[in-house]
């Protein structure tokens, strides 16, 4: 059975299409609980699922060291084999990234290396390319600049926003998301060897 830690910041879909996924005995993953940087309105998604939340509020520590010590302890106190960040939007320093990492996933809503970043749907728009898509990847001390594990690519359309490209792109990242750690757990995937 693989244990995995889930990290939010926001609306938590890709958290909530996981949770479904794996709601079957006949899947070897357990999201043992889910955290986050503030009060995010996804933990409401892990309630539901009856799985602990913890938050660990940036703003309650001095500086961005002693806040992800916090967190580190925090995550370690329910001894995951993995750690995901499904919308995670604070940058985590090297200390807590050497800690965790390769056992430390990050999904992405652009094709990487390009458009890394908060702002990833908006500065694809921005730019005007045609093709965009969903990554995930290991965590490495970069901005999101790790190993990649899985790529989809999804089409830019006229008229599209901000809000109708993301929610195009993220259900492609909640299928890497789920393919990814359902692998990890089957021993498909090796994340040390990405
Ligand atoms: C996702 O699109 C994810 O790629 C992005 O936040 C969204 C969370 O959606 N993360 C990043 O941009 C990290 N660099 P959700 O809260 O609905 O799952």
């Amino acid at each position: 059975m693989l244990s995995v830690v889930v990290l939010i910041s926001g609306t938590g879909s890709n958290l909530l299409a996981l949770l479904k996924a794996i709601d079957s005995p006949l899947v070897p993953v357990r999201v043992v609980a889910v955290g986050s940087d503030g009060p995010a309105p996804g933990l409401a998604h892990a309630d539901l699922y009856g799985v602990p939340t913890f938050v660990v509020e940036r703003s309650m520590f001095p500086d961005r060291e002693s806040w992800a010590k916090r967190l580190q302890e925090t995550i370690e106190g329910y001894s995951p084999d993995l750690v995901a960040l499904a919308g995670f939007m604070k940058i985590l320093p090297p200390a807590f990234i050497k800690r965790f990492s390769p056992n430390l996933i990050n999904i992405h809503a652009s094709l990487l290396p390009l458009f890394p970043g908060a702002h990833a749907v908006r500065d694809t728009l921005d730019a005007g390319v045609t093709e965009t898509g969903a990554t995930i990847h290991v965590v490495d001390e970069g901005i999101d600049t790790g190993p990649v594990i899985f790529q989809r690519t999804v089409q830019v359309m006229p008229g599209d926003d901000v809000a109708t490209l993301h929610e195009r792109i993220k259900v492609h990242e909640r299928e890497l998301l789920i393919e990814t750690i359902i692998g990890v757990a089957e021993n498909r995937i090796d994340l040390a060897s990405i």
